[in-house]
This record gives structure tokens, C-alpha cells and sequence, in this order.
């Protein structure tokens, strides 16, 4: 059995008005992520741990944000298609784990309908995602509110290495 781990990173700009929206739950905030997508950062990072682990790129080899197509689009979009694309190559999702670096709101009410939202999408069971959230510490753009962030990491087993 071969064991491989991949890692995903990402970061938004904040915005007044626009939406906050983290492994797919839409988050009450004044300030939300801009991008063009819907801006997940927590989804991104997740996307591109899934696709690490396997070596099958990133997130804008598969969807290249000049791409109209993609505008507004939904990120679990994203995600599923770097499922559909591991599990192709012979690999099992074993585990996510990951980070949101955000200084507002306070995420931790969320943390159970995150999980819920994001193991729905990739298809695993509650107890194999995890999702912890860190403040910035008012220091730099994400500690001064200009910025989101996320990092991902993912563990991934394949039963035949000669798949
Ligand atoms: O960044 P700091 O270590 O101060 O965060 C303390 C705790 O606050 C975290 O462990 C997390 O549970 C929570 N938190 C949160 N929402 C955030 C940032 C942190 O719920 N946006
Ligand atoms: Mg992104």
C-alpha cells in the first residue's frame, strides 16, 4: 500500500459587501473574499492538497481563472473534480485536514456545518476532515483584514502503487 500526502494553500482579497464563503457555507460577515470564483478560500486550499497528493497539478491547470466560464462559479465544483480525478488515478481520500486564517468573523460556530458541507462534497466520512481556524494576529494583510487564507493538507493511500 503507498501512503502520499499533498498540501494546498490559498489566499483572497477581502472586500465590503461580497461574500464569505468557506468550504461551502455561507458565512454571516460584513467583509466577504473577492475572486473569480466565489472565492472559497478554504475550498481552493483543499483542491489543490487533493490534486498534490496524486501529482495531478493544481487548481488553475483544471479551471484557469481567465476563464469566463468560471466566473462566480461555485467552488465545490472544483473540488469535486479533483475527487473525480484522484480516485481515477487509484487513490482513496484518507483524510483532510486544514487551516483558515481569518482575524473576523469567529469561525468556530461554523466548524461542524464546514466540516458537514465539506465532507458531503468530497464524499468521505465527518471524522476524516478537519477544519481549525487561526486569527493573524492584526498583523500583516490578513491581521489587518485585507486578506483570507487557507492551507490544506491531505492524505491519500493507493492498495496497487502499479495502478
Ligand atoms: O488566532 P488565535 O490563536 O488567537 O485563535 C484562537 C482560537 O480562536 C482558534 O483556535 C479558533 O478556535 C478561534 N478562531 C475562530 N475564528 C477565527 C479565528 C480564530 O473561531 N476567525
Ligand atoms: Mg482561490
Amino acid at each position: 500500500m503507498e501512503v502520499r500526502t499533498g498540501l494546498g494553500w490559498d489566499t483572497h482579497r477581502l472586500g465590503w459587501g461580497a461574500e464569505l464563503i468557506l468550504g461551502g457555507v455561507r458565512i454571516p460577515s460584513d467583509r466577504g473574499q473577492l475572486g473569480h470564483s466565489d472565492a472559497d478560500v478554504l475550498s481552493h486550499a483543499i483542491t489543490d492538497a487533493l490534486l498534490g497528493a496524486a501529482a495531478l497539478g493544481d487548481i488553475g491547470m483544471l479551471f484557469p481563472d481567465t476563464d469566463p466560464k468560471w466566473k462566480g462559479a461555485d467552488s465545490a465544483v472544483f473540488l469535486k473534480e479533483a475527487v473525480r480525478r484522484v480516485l481515477a488515478a487509484g487513490y482513496t481520500i484518507s483524510n483532510v485536514d486544514s487551516t483558515v486564517i481569518l482575524e473576523k468573523p469567529k469561525l468556530k460556530d461554523f466548524r461542524l456545518k464546514i466540516r458537514e458541507t465539506l465532507a458531503a462534497t468530497i464524499g468521505i466520512e465527518l471524522d476524516r476532515v478537519s477544519v481549525k481556524f487561526k486569527t493573524a494576529e492584526q498583523v500583516g494583510p490578513v491581521g489587518e483584514l485585507r486578506a483570507s487564507e487557507a492551507e490544506a493538507d491531505r492524505k491519500s493511500t493507493r492498495l496497487n502503487s502499479s495502478h
